[in-house]
């Protein structure tokens, strides 16, 4: 998120056009909702990963990342569930406490779990609550359009950022009847209708996930506040992607949209093979490891 920010301090906080500690990467020294919002009108791409715990956190952070989710994915790759639906409250908290704490400049969104606000707005904003209270999240997700617009209205009243999320919500997989893109043909209209009652609802963005790319532009056009894709194509305001996706950690398919930038499984496959032969033939612990 370069060149978001003005050079002078600005009146808020201070902190716009300061330089990160890594001095590769410019802009904001922390990045505020208002940041996502500078980023549309500008044109400059926002973008963000999954982390669920302290060391990728602040890998990420140092990189670059402008935000970090602390998924409900998180259930699959963190708890090895099926699928996001058992992960809770109380499962999540501490990988965003941890998360938050690594950080000095990304923006830390916690995702609320299924069961955690579908009831009603008190829910939610009970639930939002202990994301910010017990875990020091910046800003909270929650999937849903018209569905969860009172929930997302009264978490913003309270003072609390909201990224929506439509599309795909995996959440609802089986309602949905499996990973199917959303949005296609007739289905457009619902999707733009579920973008416009997020933005309604005062979100400061919304996830797309797993929608043409095509009906993606329109939402992104006709929405004033950004959208982040997830298998949205290129016409979009920012671009998240599932850090164990991206990163080679995950065994098995991943979806068509996730472009793999490292192979970190390989390189872990092959750092324990070499360590247990090392073990196996005495080559380790050599002398240079051991305490006279
Ligand atoms: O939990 C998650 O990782 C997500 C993204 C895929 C949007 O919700």
């Amino acid at each position: 998120m370069p060149e978001l920010t003005a050079p002078e301090p600005d009146a808020t906080g201070g902190d716009a056009g300061v330089q990160h500690p890594n001095k590769a990467v410019s802009g904001p020294k922390r990045v505020r909702t208002r940041h996502f919002q500078n980023a549309k009108a500008q044109g400059i791409p926002i973008t963000g990963l999954t982390s669920y715990d302290m060391l990728t956190a602040q890998i990420f952070d140092a990189a670059g990342i402008d935000f970090l989710l602390v998924g409900d994915s998180a259930g699959n790759n963190v708890f090895g569930y099926e699928t996001t639906l058992p992960v809770t409250v109380d499962e999540l908290i501490p990988l965003t406490r941890a998360v938050a704490r690594a950080v000095t400049r990304a923006f830390v969104v916690a995702d609320m779990p299924f069961g955690s606000y579908e009831s009603g707005a008190d829910q939610a904003l009970g639930t939002a609550v202990r994301f910010m209270k017990e875990a020091q999240a910046h800003a909270v997700k929650l999937e849903g359009g018209q569905r969860s617009h009172k929930q997302i209205r009264r978490i913003v009243s309270a003072g609390i950022p909201v990224m929506g999320h439509v599309g795909f919500t995996p959440q609802s997989e089986h309602g949905l009847g499996g990973h199917i893109i959303q949005g296609r043909g007739d289905a457009a209209e619902t999707l733009i209708a579920d973008a416009l009652a997020v933005e309604d609802a005062g979100a400061f963005a919304v996830v797309l996930e797993m929608v043409p790319a095509s009906v993606a532009a329109l939402v992104t056009e006709r929405l004033s506040i950004p959208t982040i894709g997830v298998g949205a194509g290129p016409s979009v305001d920012g671009q998240l992607l599932v850090w164990t996706d991206f990163a080679g950690m995950t065994s098995g398919r991943v979806p068509k949209f996730v472009r793999q930038y490292a192979d970190v499984r390989a390189v872990l496959t092959d750092a324990v093979q070499r360590f247990t032969a090392d073990v196996a033939s005495g080559a380790y612990p050599a002398p240079e490891h051991s305490y006279e």
